[in-house]
């Protein structure tokens, strides 16, 4: 199934190796910068939030006497003092910079404190007095659905007839589901330092995946064109969705700070501020008919999601369509029909986070067909097998997605053979049956769940990327692209792709802090698309340099262009072999570009937006992962204790990346299923806000037997080297610990009852699922 690679014939020698992520040394030595490790410049201000104490409220006045009173603060700044618009420049323009007259969550910025030192301020911040008549709050996302309390209006995707086909089905199973939202607990916190520049140009460094936004967000909060702000950010202590969109506030407020002082300002959020101010994954909650035949074959799916989207819409139009595109997982849903509410809550407005609504559309599917199983008595991997979309011919065709895109190059038929095989599915299934037989306390469950993920923007505009390569005189080459990097290795993989493009080793190729400057426009840094789309980027941008230099070298020895080979740091025609170097210099003298520009869009997707049908992916990632786990009966707890994994990168550009990748994504999926647990009082406080109450996995949770394996087969569209985006899908393959916890519960129970457990799958809620 290899495809045949379109990029020339160069030998590869960086891509398809684990090399080292460029900044693995200097990050375990401490050498590596973070915003907030950036050397200060002398006359440097710190700014904290003064935030809402009422989930809803409103705002009558702010009292900032005493704050201002305090030696050593220098301004307080409320909604009054945002020169440009009051409105942060978000696409619903739907969330003041500043709170205006009212406030809409617990957390909610209502201004900002400029002191000499970032304890200072903080403490200014509390004395800040915010004047609030206060209202009632939604804080239940059914009381919302109730009261049409929705950030963007409800969307309805249906394929054939769902009602008949319940009426008709020899069985039906209704029921509810609640999954919890997710912290990103990025181990770098919200960060922006702002640096007031001559002629009122503003230099933003951010902790952003997505400088251009930052750019865009500052601009008009200052009022200014978007050339007046330049952003910068060499990369992340992580991001995961939460510096999407999020990252734009703190930068707006730094710069609007620095603006009213004509200071640098820096702005770190205190950990628990960033809980409180900062959104979340969105927390969903579903109602479900389904019908069945009595094979456990889908034949009618009625599905009503609830998205908690918090108090604006943020991301949560794309992140809901998304769980509506991902309902399927892998699964050919025959008649069915989704209806997502898009609600409003007086919360902090939900926002991207790694698998971006994949994770949530998947999970009821899966739970689904677990109850399917129990309830005829089948073995759940059966069941999740004859569902599977396959090119197989019958009175339907059972390869086309509710949103009527086609499925190609599906492995996921023998792909999840091979994992069973390699996992001793079948005879653990029996095993693990007789060994609860004698385990009275402890009991022990499996699942074996697959993953299909669309890789793409769905808004089909963010599938551009752009690149610069730079040769310069020595031979050593640095690249600029559009990308961020966050720890996923994107600049990395990056840095192959151009070595091997050029043919030199990729000690000599650097890749430079994303800036504004350098290529604008650029999307944000997410849906798992960043090499796919930078990658691809610098690739042509490499081309370039590589085609003047072979049409100069075909010159000097005769010969046609295609004859010139780059490998190895050497420049090869039948006549002679040179050094690269040697190259560049002898181009240089003959005033020869030896840098350029690179550009890429992705091909052949499409969708409507008013009936989300069409082809909103370029291609599908794949993966299964089979999970063990235990339960104590006594007292709810429970472990992982043995997972294997097979999952699709296509053809790796870096597999020890790509493993850390699916690693990562794996354990913190498992976080967001288990212990992770997001909890809001009845004054809408999210009482959750810091590490002692906030559970995220540690080493002690990850699995003894933890085995990962990649599908050799390349990527069968013309993708970068042949490769497969890695960076959301392996999030969602930890939905075979949440189906192995209620396989747990169901074998534990010893009924056929479906198993009525929510996520997070805390000690609690595990105990409330036996009882
Ligand atoms: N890996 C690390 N170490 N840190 C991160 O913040 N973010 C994830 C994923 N892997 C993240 C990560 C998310 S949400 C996305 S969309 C992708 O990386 C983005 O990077 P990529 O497109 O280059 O894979
Ligand atoms: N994925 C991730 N981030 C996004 C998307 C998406 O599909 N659309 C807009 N931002
Ligand atoms: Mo990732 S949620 O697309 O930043």
């Amino acid at each position: 199934m290899n495809a045949a690679l379109p990029d020339r014939a160069a030998p590869r020698m960086a891509s398809g190796q684990s090399h080292p992520h460029e900044s693995a040394a200097a990050q375990i030595a401490g050498a590596a910068t973070y915003i907030d490790d950036i050397p200060e410049v002398r006359g440097t201000l710190y700014a904290a939030p003064v935030l809402s104490r009422v989930a809803h409220g409103k705002l009558l006045g702010v009292d900032t006497q005493a704050a201002l009173a305090l030696p050593g603060v220098h301004a307080v700044l409320l909604a009054a003092d945002v020169p440009g618009s009051k409105m942060l420049a978000a696409f619903a323009g739907d969330e003041p910079v500043f709170a205006i007259d009212s406030v809409q969550h617990v957390g909610q910025v209502i201004g900002l404190v400029v002191a000499d030192s970032v304890m200072l301020a903080r403490r200014a911040a509390r004395l800040v007095a915010p004047q609030m008549e206060v209202l009632p709050a939604v804080l239940d996302v059914r009381a919302a659905r109730q009261a049409q309390s929705f950030v963007l209006p409800p969307v309805t995707v249906r394929r054939g007839d769902a009602a008949q086909a319940l009426a008709s089905a020899p069985h039906t199973l209704h029921g509810t589901l609640e999954v919890g939202g997710q912290e990103h607990f990025y181990l770098e916190g919200q960060v922006a330092y702002a640096l007031p520049q001559e002629q009122n140009q503003w230099l933003i460094h951010s902790s952003t995946q997505h400088p251009g936004e930052v750019q865009h967000w500052v601009a008009h909060a200052l009022g200014l064109d978007n050339h007046a702000v330049t952003v910068q950010c060499r990369r992340m202590g992580g991001g995961f969705g939460g510096k999407e969109t999020q990252a734009g506030h703190l930068a707006v407020w730094a710069a609007l700070a620095a603006q009213k002082v004509m200071r640098p300002v820096k702005l770190r959020l205190d950990r628990d501020d960033d809980f409180l101010i900062t959104g979340k994954r969105h927390p969903f909650s579903y109602d479900y008919r389904v019908g069945f035949d009595n094979s456990g074959r889908l034949c009618g799916l009625q599905l009503q999601m609830l998205v908690h989207c918090g108090f604006s819409a943020d991301l949560s139009g794309p992140v809901a369509d998304r769980a509506i595109f991902h309902a399927d997982n892998a699964y050919f849903l025959r008649d069915v029909e989704i209806t997502s509410y898009r609600c409003k809550l007086n919360t902090q407005s939900h926002t991207a986070f790694r698998g971006f609504g994949g994770p949530q559309g998947m999970i009821v599917t899966e739970a689904i067909l677990g109850d399917i199983a129990r309830h005829l008595g089948l073995d759940p991997l059966t069941v999740r097998q004859r569902n599977l979309y396959s090119d197989e011919i019958g009175e339907v065709q059972r390869n086309t997605t509710h949103y009527g895109m086609q499925v190609e190059g599906n492995i996921l038929q023998p792909l999840i053979s091979k994992l069973a095989q390699t996992a001793n599915y079948s005879q653990r299934r029996e095993a693990i049956a007789s060994w609860n037989q004698n385990s009275a306390v402890v009991k022990r469950g499996i699942a074996l769940t697959p993953v299909k993920f669309g890789i793409s923007f769905t808004a089909t505009l963010f599938n551009q990327a752009g690149a610069l390569v730079h040769v310069y005189l020595d031979g050593s080459v640095t690249v600029n692209h559009g990308g961020t990097e966050m720890g996923q290795g994107l600049h990395t993989k990056v840095a192959q792709i151009v070595a091997d493009e050029l043919g030199v080793p990729l000690a000599s190729v650097q890749v430079s802090a994303s800036d504004t400057s350098k290529i604008p426009n650029a999307s944000a840094t997410a849906a798992s698309a960043g090499t796919d789309l930078n990658g691809r980027a610098a690739q042509f941008a490499a081309r370039h340099v590589r085609d003047n230099l072979a049409a100069f070298v075909a010159g000097l020895d005769g010969v046609g262009a295609g004859a010139v080979e780059f490998a190895a740091g050497q420049v090869i025609t039948p006549q002679a072999t040179r050094s690269f170097k040697d190259v560049v210099a002898l181009a240089y003298a003959n005033r020869i570009q030896l840098w350029s520009d690179g550009f890429y869009r992705t091909p052949k997707i499409h969708y409507d937006k008013t009936t989300l049908t069409g082809r909103p992916f370029y291609y599908f990632a794949y993966g299964a992962a089979c999970t063990e786990v235990a339960i104590d009966t006594l007292t709810g707890e429970n472990r992982v204790l043995r997972v294997d994994i097979l999952h699709d990168v296509g053809r790796s550009i870096n597999p020890a990346i790509d493993i850390g990748q699916i690693e990562g994504g794996f354990v913190q999926g498992m976080g967001w299923l288990t212990s992770e647990e997001l909890v809001w009082n009845e004054q809408g406080l999210l009482t959750t806000h810091a590490p002692s109450t906030y559970k995220i996995p540690t080493a002690g949770d990850v699995p003894g037997h933890f085995k990962v394996d990649l599908w050799p087969e390349a990527n069968p569209e013309d993708n970068v080297f042949g490769s497969k985006a890695v960076g959301e899908p392996p999030f969602m393959l930890a939905i075979s610990v949440f189906e192995a916890l209620r396989d747990a519960v169901a074998q534990a129970r010893g009924d056929k009852q479906a198993v009525k457990l929510d996520a997070p799958a805390t000690a609690e809620r595990v105990l409330a699922a036996l009882s």
